[in-house]
């Protein structure tokens, strides 16, 4: 039997591409960076499958350059990059990563959030210049967490990993979501369900935990910053375009909010100039980055192609209805 033939854009790690190579012919993109559109378009000709990370746009035109493709395995668990009407239109298999970076991503989310608040950054920067000369007590005051309130928006998987982690610094939790999360889950993370515009006036902490989507884009803008209390912070590990961009540069200019901290950004990988202030604590979208979540993603990325190609149904799949 001929073995299928799958493009994968990035190297991946030695465990997943192992997978790969034992049970198709497996072409990586050797690096460095990332192909471009051309390349890709070029590389998936000829492919029955294809192994993507969340910079790779796959759309109607890259379909229509891949006559023979069947499955696109995404190495995230948020997919805003595959357009799965074109998919579902050439019945062709979409699959994530889900539920294996929540705690990791959680942590980050968390460690941007401690890191505002309590002014880790600047205080790390004068610790390292050599110019702290003495212990003062109005020095690098930052805002307290605990017996705070965190404000989680999306109650999903992530969501509630961050809304966990919250019991341990005595705070408490309000959230909002698409939907009202069951009694049970509530209780067990001590949280009240809060319509958005309610919780961001209300909340310390926000937390975005929401895929994007069209309902998503934007879903934090200046009418959501004005009703924020000055001393509140926003933590973005979502997606960039969930928050206008240029409503959160005003917003900090203006001493609307106290500060962000950020993973995800509006034009990736461009961090526009008003981003660059003290208050504001940037990481470069590495929420799930630790070797070994982002090892197990590609794992199961590769499972995923493997067993649709024996014949079995992918364990993470985004659209079961092209598989009947
Ligand atoms: P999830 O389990 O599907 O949770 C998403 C939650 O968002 C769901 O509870 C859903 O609510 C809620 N939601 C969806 N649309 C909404 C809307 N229009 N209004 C309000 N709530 C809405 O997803 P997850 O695994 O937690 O991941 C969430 C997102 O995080 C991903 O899609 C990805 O974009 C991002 N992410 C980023 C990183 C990073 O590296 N920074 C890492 C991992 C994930 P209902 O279920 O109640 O409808
Ligand atoms: C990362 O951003 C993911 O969606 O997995």
């Amino acid at each position: 039997m001929t073995r299928p033939s799958v493009y994968v854009t990035h190297a991946l790690f030695e465990a997943p591409r192992a997978l790969l190579a034992a049970h198709c012919d497996a072409q990586f993109w050797p690096g460095p960076g990332r192909p471009s559109r051309e390349e890709l378009q070029r590389a998936v000709a000829a492919a029955d499958g294809l192994v993507c990370v969340l910079t790779d746009r796959i759309d109607e035109a890259l379909l229509a350059a891949a006559p023979r493709l069947r499955i696109v395995a995404n190495v995230a668990v948020g997919y805003d990059n595959l357009d799965l009407a074109a998919f579902g239109r050439r019945k062709i298999a979409a699959t994530n990563t889900p539920g294996v970076l929540d705690e990791t991503t959680a942590d980050l989310a968390w460690a941007l959030l401690l890191a505002v608040a309590r002014r880790i950054v600047e205080a790390d920067a004068l610790a390292r210049s050599g110019k702290w000369l003495m212990w003062d007590l109005d020095q690098l005051c930052g805002g307290d967490v605990w017996g705070k309130t965190l404000g989680v928006v999306g109650f999903g998987r992530i969501g509630r990993a961050v809304a966990r982690r919250a019991k341990g610094f005595g705070m408490r939790v309000i959230y909002s979501s698409g939907h009202r999360a069951p009694a049970e889950i509530e209780r067990e993370l001590g949280a009240e369900y809060r319509a958005l515009d309610a919780l961001v006036a209300e909340a310390d902490f926000i937390s975005l935990h929401v895929p994007l989507s069209d309902a998503t884009r934007h879903m934090i803008a200046a009418p959501q910053f004005a009703a924020m209390k000055p001393t509140a912070y926003l933590i973005n590990t979502a997606r960039g375009p969930v928050v206008d961009e240029a409503a959160l540069i005003e917003a900090l200019a203006a001493g609307r909010i106290a500060g962000a901290g950020l993973d995800v950004y509006e034009h990736e990988p461009a961090i526009p100039d008003g981003l660059r202030r003290a208050n504001v604590v940037m990481t470069p979208h590495i929420g799930s980055a630790s070797i070994e979540t982002r090892t197990k993603m590609a794992m199961i990325a590769a499972e995923n192609i493997v067993a649709f190609f024996d014949g079995r149904r992918p364990a993470a799949i985004l659209n079961p209805e092209v598989l009947a």
